[in-house]
């Protein structure tokens, strides 16, 4: 009947039609724009048909439909915001005529139906899904909304309680939990799924299922339920608002959506939908996760890539069991690598397996492993102090002392009981990966992982290359990261690295904006509302002021014409006054625990007043856009830096280094996706006006020639 790209169309049994999705030369179908024009074409020729007496959707991919073509939104969201709405209620034509055909429809989910994939099938009157699909509207996280009707057939089918689980959550279902939401009217074997479908349909057909009333709803809510949804959604409004990150709006915009639209007439519903959709779709947050959603498809491919000649590490071990050796040592255990956790001190392995034993307990608790798992785990893990069994190994991470001479001595000593090909690993923070090579026999062996603390939570590995270090040996590093959970980014051998380098600016545009007697409560404040994480006094707090100013050192000295420290540097003030952060009970902050234990910081006047032993010019207070601009930009100047010195190979590298490292903002999509935000041109503006401070606001090449150009860092 219908032979399109995506879509054919075929009488079958009992009167029947099926609609199949089956996209020419594609492994899955997808909803791009030319598929639901198709859709709009099937489907009116299917009313138009005669003796038709119920339609079948099926798919003949593994998949059923994954969503919209994300490829396409770059464009459409270049339209103006009414353009978009009408786009969007246009695209929406062929699933408002599967819903208005004459004859019951049901749809057979056999694969993923995600966004618009599941929204498709909420306009079908029936619903089967096979057990190992799964449907799911993840838009928010890509700080959109649903824009095929997702907003308002969703509560109309399964409650409003459903809808902002499903619309506000993001995560997808399983087919139990999608049948016991009673989003599906059927779950079953996928060999059952066509003939249960076809069951369905007949029961229909013979009246056995009010199919009508069912598709009636969808287009008028009956007013006594409409009120209970609007109730509901009002109910969660403040919760959804708390959970929400910052600068992310799409979950709101959904609820207060749905409120208006649940006593709406099926056609303001969507046109309000419409309007929601090209409302988000313009914000920052959906251009920036948008963007992220395409490096992590980059970073996908490079895995494979850079992992392609590693060899899989089957035996481990770990030298150091201070915090980032117990944390490494567990997270390699419970990846179902056996590890060795060597450390000279008794006390310090007692520590490491007690910190090992509490991870445990909380992955119980959480429910992600039972009890024989955390066992298995557990006795994976050897504490030694000697070498014993190192001459099987396949890697050994270094997690001990950041001094340059004990790393090159204890790694010399051990390279002589390791095997020919067993790798080094230094979880270094600061020394160069070539600099600790020097004492090594076999330098091609070494390799940098530098893992972030707390390990089993931070998700990035910075896998440093020195100069002389083997392909082979970065490949089997990264094929251990991967294997580890992890995100692993190669970068270049350089002071600081990737993330500690662009975070060293940042640093020092604080210390001059409290020299200059910026009052550092302040600037946490704006810097959290602006989408960090934690302010940067906080930060220093986290880090430990000792640590922090030992690591900012060494990076300024390796880009002295940069990033020199300020002559009055508050974490140094602090660091002579012992006062080390949060570990020591004060830094910027005071550390109190308060009435329920909880630990509470606090700004006292006395350190605003041994502050203001390093504020010359007094207490001074600042704009809250130029504190903003001030930190921001130089992180900018040195991403641009890195990418121009091929510290890593692209931008998209770099920007999701920066995410899961550092928690740079995620509406901002990274220093690099910001800056194309900004656009080049008014970066360079930015950036000239606060030269005077120092050369790490000063443009790079790289960026200038961009701004001359007109293009951005991920190009259009
Ligand atoms: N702490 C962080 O946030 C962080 C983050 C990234 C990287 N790093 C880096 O990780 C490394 C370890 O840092 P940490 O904070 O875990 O230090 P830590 O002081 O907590 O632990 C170091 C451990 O190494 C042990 N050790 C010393 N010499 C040893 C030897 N010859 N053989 C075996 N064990 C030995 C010590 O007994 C101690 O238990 C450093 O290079 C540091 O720069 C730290």
């Amino acid at each position: 009947m219908f032979q399109g790209n995506s879509i054919t169309v075929q009488r079958i049994e009992d009167g029947f039609i099926e609609l199949c999705f089956d996209r020419r030369d594609s492994s899955i179908n997808k909803l791009d724009e030319h598929t639901l024009k198709e859709l709009a074409e099937a489907v009116e020729l299917i009313a138009a048909a005669a003796t038709v007496s119920g339609v079948l959707v099926t798919s003949a991919k593994q998949t059923f439909v994954v969503g919209a073509d994300i490829n396409e939104f770059a464009a459409a969201f270049r339209l103006s915001e009414a353009d978009l709405a009408s786009r969007n209620l246009r695209l929406n034509h062929g699933v408002i005529g599967l819903e208005d055909l004459p004859v019951p429809s049901v749809v057979a989910i056999n694969g993923i139906a995600l966004g618009g994939g599941m929204e498709l099938t909420l306009a079908a009157a029936l619903r089967v899904m096979a057990n190992g699909a799964r449907i799911g509207l993840p838009e928010v996280t890509l700080g959109l909304i649903p824009g095929l009707g997702g907003t308002l057939r969703t509560p109309r089918v399964a409650g409003a309680e459903v809808a902002l689980r499903l619309i506000t959550g993001g995560k997808s279902l399983t087919a139990s939990e999608a049948e016991s939401l009673h989003l599906v009217d059927a779950v079953c074997a996928t060999e059952e799924l066509r003939a249960t479908a076809l069951d369905l349909l007949r029961q229909a057909c013979n009246g056995g299922i009010d199919w009508r009333q069912r598709q009636a709803r969808k287009r008028h809510l009956p007013a006594d339920e409409a009120a209970r949804q609007q109730a509901v959604f009002r109910a969660h409004r403040k919760e959804v608002s708390a959970r929400s990150l910052k600068h992310q709006p799409a979950a709101l915009v959904t609820i207060d959506l749905m409120t208006q639209a649940a006593t709406q007439s099926r056609e303001v519903a969507l046109v309000l939908e419409a309007e929601s959709f090209a409302l988000v779709a313009k914000t920052q947050a959906a251009d920036a996760l948008i963007q992220t959603f395409h490096n992590d498809q980059a970073l996908k491919k490079l895995f494979r890539q850079h992992s392609r000649d590693g060899r899989p590490v089957q035996r481990a071990a770990v030298l150091g069991a201070g915090i980032m050796g117990s944390g490494i040592a567990f997270t390699s255990a419970l990846h179902g690598i056996p590890t060795r956790l060597k450390d000279l001190a008794p006390a310090q392995l007692d520590l490491g397996m007690a910190e090992a034993d509490k991870q445990l307990s909380r992955q119980i608790s959480s429910g992600r492993i039972d009890a024989r798992r955390a066992q298995s785990v557990r006795d994976s893990l050897t504490p030694q102090q000697d070498e014993a069994g190192f001459d099987t190994l396949d890697i050994v991470v270094e997690a001990i002392v950041e001094r340059l001479e004990i790393k090159r001595q204890v790694l010399a000593a051990l390279e002589t009981r390791l095997s020919d090909d067993t790798i080094i690993a230094s979880n270094t923070s600061s020394l160069l990966i070539d600099d600790i090579a020097e004492s090594l026999a076999r330098p091609g062996n070494l390799v940098g992982m530098h893992f972030f603390n707390p390990v089993p939570a931070m998700a990035l590995v910075e896998i440093i290359r020195g100069s002389r270090t083997h392909e082979q040996t970065v490949s089997t590093a990264v094929a251990y990261a991967l294997a580890l959970g992890k995100t692993p980014i190669v970068v270049k051998d350089c002071p600081g690295f990737l993330v500690n380098r662009i975070l060293t600016p940042y640093v020092i545009a604080f210390l001059q904006l409290l020299a200059e007697g910026a009052d550092f409560a302040q600037v946490d404040r704006v810097m959290e509302d602006f989408g960090w994480p934690m302010g940067p006094a906080h930060l220093q707090d986290v880090i430990g002021m000792d640590t922090g100013a030992h690591v900012w050192q060494v990076i300024s000295a390796g880009y002295p014409q940069r990033m020199a420290l300020p002559e009055h540097d508050a974490v140094r003030l602090l660091v002579e006054h012992q006062r080390y952060g949060q570990k020591s009970g004060s830094g910027f902050y005071r550390y109190e625990a308060d009435a329920t234990g909880k630990t509470r910081k606090s700004a006292t006047a006395e350190t605003y007043a041994l502050l203001s032993t390093i504020q010359p010019g007094g207490q001074r207070s600042f704009a809250d856009s130029e504190i903003i601009e001030r930190m921001m930009l130089p992180m900018i100047v040195e991403a641009a830096h890195a990418l121009e010195e091929g510290v890593v190979a692209s931008a998209a590298e770099l920007d999701m280094a920066l995410l899961l490292g550092l928690g740079f903002p995620a509406y901002l999509g990274g220093p690099l996706k910001y800056a194309d935000w900004l656009g080049l041109d008014n970066l360079l503006h930015r950036c000239e006006r606060y030269m005077p401070l120092g050369q790490h606001y000063a443009p790079t090449g790289s960026m200038r020639a961009l701004a001359a150009s007109r293009q951005t860092f991920h190009g259009a």
